[in-house]
């Protein structure tokens, strides 16, 4: 049952997640402890104001811009929710979301709140080592970066990587700024002076076939790769001249992961933490010069294209990218894939856009070149993504052609049905419809019926088939003691270990061994799993049950699915007879599903 099988769940917060599953794993018993103990409408209220309104209290969303309330944070269930982004989850989750911290992170400052001491399981005797390991990479990466810039500063060691940088128009603050150094010839620098092993392991040193090393960055610019908290975690180096490789990079290593990282990210945030825009582009020179002239809000990707985790990433920050890359036929194409990519992680609330520049220029050079009004003024004419997307589809078409229309058509479609279900991807089918001039055009819902058949999605709810499930799997969420009414070896059950009965049986079995378990501690045992998004729709329902109902219904429900269980097994063992074999169990089976042949067939 995937990451929620397990009795410790460790999510990682997307950014630097590796330290976390190393320092050692936080007990779930611990966070049911925790969840216990928090009360989520003081932790929200501390940072959001709230209005009681009835029995739910109401604020306009943190994390959408709107003008009426639509946040609510329920204090019976401990969890919050939004009707208009569809924000929503346990104390966890908004202190990860609003705080933009990782789990632990957040774990961590809950239990001081509550005044609870983390525990991590101590049978894991490696973890306090591992975590160890890292702080001495980490100690490592920062002592390095110290070495770099201090050489950058030293007046003979660092003049011609000074005046490479002055040349590109970079100054000593700017430099600080983001801690700039210099890696002098020679290939035992640093070896010199720190721990060959750990050097080894933050890729520092690079390891011959003959047992001796040597530095791997030599006569370059540094430019050291930060994580959110600031702590060094690789380096980018360029050459001074037209030698190749122009950039090299750290390797991946426990600390440091590409597609995970974004230079600059730390150093925007420093200024500001939740910007109004972040723009992305291609280089770290762009990042620097941007700040230089005055446009501090950029991040680049580490040489890899525009992942779906960077952009996760980002809009946590900001409601809105802007991408901004080199203007050169490269630069076009990655932005296309960055729109690609971006497709799916857009919903109401999040804006997109296309900076275009003159094909020559990258963000650096054109700065440099016209300043920072025209890049600003460039920026403001951004194109709105999905004006870029059917600018860049239509290209080359003549849609008054019945033939180009067509072939918009066939070229946006599976584009558009990779689209979140919302407000945008219906008006971008009904954009589609108006520029090919087509009455109605079927769009695939691969995500909703998944969705559905996750109990994603309110679609879902019209299927009877698992509708039963879904009734008796929310009263249960919200009354743990009936998990008392299932007897979990009926054989009806055996058979299902996935979908929506697989899930009861899951929840029935975490209730079993914690029979206090609170509904947003069981939440947060599916952090992280296929089902996170299910249960907490599970748990998001409004019950109109009454106090006293609760049984009789779940009895009903159960009753169903049972049945409805059976008729599935009946019905596969019918097929495999059918054709041809059943073993002497499966007949056995059978005759004890068939409950009117069950006197008879003997
Ligand atoms: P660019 O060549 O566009 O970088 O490559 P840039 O920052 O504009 O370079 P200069 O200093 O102005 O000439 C974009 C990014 O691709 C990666 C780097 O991350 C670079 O910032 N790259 C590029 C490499 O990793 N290796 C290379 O050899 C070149
Ligand atoms: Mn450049």
């Amino acid at each position: 049952m995937g990451r929620a099988g397990s009795s410790t769940i460790l999510a990682g917060d997307g950014f630097g997640g590796v330290e976390q599953g190393m320092a050692g794993r936080i007990p779930q018993t611990f966070i049911d402890e925790l969840m216990a103990r928090i009360d989520i409408v003081d932790l929200v209220n501390a940072r959001v104001p709230l209005k009681k309104s009835g029995r739910n209290y109401l604020a306009r969303c943190p994390f959408h811009n709107e003008k009426t309330p639509s946040f609510t944070v329920n204090q019976e269930k401990q969890l919050y929710h939004c009707f208009g982004c569809g924000a929503g989850g346990t104390a966890i989750g908004f202190l990860m979301d609003y705080d933009h911290l990782g789990f632990v992170e957040a774990v961590e400052d809950l239990a001081r709140i509550t005044g609870l001491e983390v525990s991590r399981t101590s049978d894991d005797t490696s973890s306090s080592a591992a975590s160890q390991q890292l702080d001495g990479l980490y100690e490592q990466q920062k002592q390095a970066a110290g070495f770099y810039q201090q050489q950058l500063f030293d007046k003979k060691v660092g003049r011609e990587a000074v005046r490479y940088l002055r040349r590109r128009g970079i100054d000593g603050q700017v430099a600080r700024r983001f801690q700039l150094g210099f890696a002098p010839g020679g290939w035992e620098n640093l070896s010199r002076q720190f721990d060959a092993r750990t050097l080894r392991q933050t890729g520092l040193l690079v390891e011959k076939d003959n047992g001796r090393s040597y530095d791997r960055f030599r006569n370059r610019i540094m430019f050291p790769i930060r994580d959110r908290r600031g702590r060094v975690a690789g380096f980018g180096g360029r050459v001074l001249d037209d030698s190749v490789p122009k950039y090299l990079n750290s390797p991946e290593t426990l600390i440091f992961q590409k597609s995970r990282q974004l230079y600059g990210l730390y150093e925007l945030l420093g200024d500001r933490s939740h910007p109004e825009r972040i723009l992305v582009v291609e280089g770290y020179m762009d990042v620097i010069a941007l700040a230089q002239n005055g446009v501090q809000g950029s991040v680049a990707t580490l040489g890899t294209a525009v992942s779906v985790s960077h952009l996760d990433i980002l809009f946590r920050y900001t409601s809105e990218l802007v991408f901004c890359f080199d203007g050169d036929e490269a630069g076009k194409k990655a932005a296309w894939r960055a729109v690609e990519i971006a497709l799916s992680t857009l919903k109401e609330g999040r804006t997109v856009r296309v900076m275009l520049l003159p094909s020559a220029d990258d963000p650096d050079s054109f700065i440099r070149e016209h300043g920072r009004e025209a890049f600003d003024q460039r920026m403001a004419q951004a194109t709105l993504l999905s004006d870029y997307f059917f600018d860049h589809l239509s290209s080359g078409l003549d849609l008054g052609e019945l033939e180009s229309c067509a072939s918009l058509v066939a070229r946006a479609r599976p584009l558009i049905s990779k689209l979140p279900h919302g407000v945008f991807r219906d008006m971008m089918q009904d954009r589609l419809k108006e520029l090919a001039g087509v009455e109605s055009i079927e769009f695939k819902t691969v995500q909703a019926k998944q969705a559905a058949a996750r109990f994603g999605n309110r679609t879902g709810r019209s299927r009877t088939k698992s509708s039963a499930v879904r009734v008796a799997l929310t009263l249960l969420i919200h009354r743990t003691s009936l998990a008392g009414l299932v007897d979990t070896t009926d054989p009806r059950l055996a058979g299902a270990s996935s979908g929506g009965v697989g899930l009861l049986l899951k929840v029935v079995e975490i209730i079993n061994e914690q029979p206090r378990i609170t509904l947003s501690a069981l939440l947060e045992r599916f952090r992280g799993s296929e089902q996170e998004k299910g249960v907490r729709q599970l748990a998001e329902t409004e019950l109109m049950v009454p106090d006293d109902g609760f049984e009789a219904e779940f009895s009903g429900a159960l009753a169903r699915v049972l049945e409805q269980e059976s008729e599935k097994r009946v019905a596969q063992l019918l097929e495999k007879s059918g054709h041809g074999g059943l073993t002497e169990n499966e007949r056995e089976e059978l005759r004890g599903l068939l409950p009117s042949s069950g006197g008879v067939a003997d």
